[in-house]
């Protein structure tokens, strides 16, 4: 894990709206966690190709992923986003620059690190000082914003998505290292249930649809609100809409919602249209409803974050619901490139969870219920029993007290 800044630039087209995603796609890149933004600077075109001005801005992100990786996921989300081969300096959608490290210098032939122009352009400089006071040039040791350049005036004309609020913990993603976990969510909408899940420590995230919602009986959104400010980790909420359009305008209202919001939508063509529209702007959708191996194939082609697989609904009608996760894990493994996770639902019992788990499912989502169940086994139960009752006969079993009077007489102890 490093810290790292990266230089974003947009001379075509809705400029200030390009940046915006750039950042909210950096920031759920797998791997990548954004961690402050800077104001959005206006600068001339540069090199005299270009027609016209550029909108500028930087980021600080906490990457896991090297830095050639991190490189290789600046030029992806610019593809992302419009930016088609054109000459150097000539106008672009969208520009991403890996611009310092921290601590570090990186010279192959793909990629110079420090930026090689670092030094001499304002429009780089400027927001890299605003978002990283600290960086220093590697080799030299000076402090960037000593340059007479940081000094320079760029007039700042708005102000770029600040990274989710509190902050998130450290963002460990499929693919991103070797330390890949496996993620549990809750599959409710009951705020006591989560509230007392929250205190186990256990959780990644929650999932909730529209069942769940009404089972509750009570508002959606304060529901949702209240949720993700319970849990620090993806929420899934779900949209209900028919019709793309709708869906797409339910789903970005909803990841206004709270910075943890993960837009649920159903694995239909509409649904399918919806994510691509979403995850294009860097909003994370979680398709749900799937039941077949190539459904899972299409919702990482148009960009998901979670593909939800129903094991026990398959189950129910004599299917194999396990067999589903491990074709879709194999799908996905066959093509690292689709960074899609596959998010085990619809779990009935414990034994799913382990199951979801072999079959190397990144999150498992299940009811508070079947949680609950992992932790009665008749074994554990009885040992912890005989412990406790064989403790009895231990003269002095006030172990806080022991401890205490111990460190007590360490601390009062001459030394010699
Ligand atoms: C979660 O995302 C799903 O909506 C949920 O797991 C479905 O579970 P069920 O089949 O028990 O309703």
């Amino acid at each position: 894990m490093y810290v790292a800044v990266v230089g974003l630039g947009a001379s075509l087209g809705d400029r200030a709206a390009t940046l915006e995603a750039a950042v909210r796609l950096l920031d759920v890149w797998p791997g990548v966690r954004v961690l402050r933004a800077s104001r959005v600077y206006w600068s001339a075109p540069a090199g005299g190709v270009a027609g016209a001005a550029f909108l500028n801005a930087a980021v600080r992100v906490e990457t896991t992923l090297a830095p050639e990786a991190l490189a290789e996921a600046l030029r992806a989300i610019e593809r992302r986003l419009g930016r088609r081969p054109a000459r150097r300096w000539a106008d672009r959608a969208l520009d991403l620059d890996l611009l310092w490290i921290s601590g570090r210098s990186v010279q192959t032939p793909a990629l110079t690190v420090p930026h090689a122009r670092l030094r001499e352009r304002a429009f780089a400089l400027i927001p890299l000082v605003e978002v990283a006071p600290e960086a220093r040039d590697p080799r030299t040791g000076a402090r960037y914003r000593d340059l007479p350049l940081a000094q320079a005036r760029l007039p700042a004309v708005g102000t770029l998505p600040q990274p989710a609020c509190p902050p998130r913990a450290p963002v460990v993603e499929q693919g991103a290292t070797g330390d890949r976990t496996m993620k549990l969510f809750l599959d409710t909408a009951n705020l006591d249930e989560i509230r007392e899940g929250a205190t186990w420590g256990l959780f990644d995230g929650v999932t909730t649809n529209p069942s769940l919602i009404a089972k509750e009986g009570k508002d959606f959104i304060a529901t949702i609100y209240e949720i993700a400010n319970i849990i620090d980790g993806p929420v899934s909420a779900e949209t209900v809409a028919t019709d793309a359009p709708t869906m797409i305008r339910e789903g970005k209202l909803l990841a206004k919602v709270h910075p943890n919001v993960v837009v649920k939508v159903p694995l239909t063509i509409e649904g399918l249209k919806t994510c691509k529209a979403l995850s294009s702007e860097g909003i994370r959708v979680n398709v749900t409803l799937c039941f077949q191996p190539a459904q899972a194939l299409y919702a990482a082609k148009v960009g998901a974050t979670y593909i939800s697989p129903f094991v026990g609904r398959l189950d129910d009608v004599s299917e194999d619901g396990m067999d589903l996760i491990s074709k879709i894990v194999q799908i996905y493994q066959n093509y690292p490139a689709l960074q899609t996770q596959v998010l085990s639902a619809s779990i009935r019992h414990p034994m799913h969870i382990v199951q979801s788990a072999l079959a190397g499912a990144d999150v498992c989502t299940a009811p508070f219920k079947v949680y609950k169940q992992l932790f009665s086994h008749p074994l554990t139960d009885k040992g912890n029993a005989a412990f406790l009752k064989d403790w009895e006969s231990v003269p002095d079993r006030d172990i806080i007290g022991q401890v205490e009077r111990w460190l007590a007489a360490r601390t009062s102890r001459p030394s010699a």
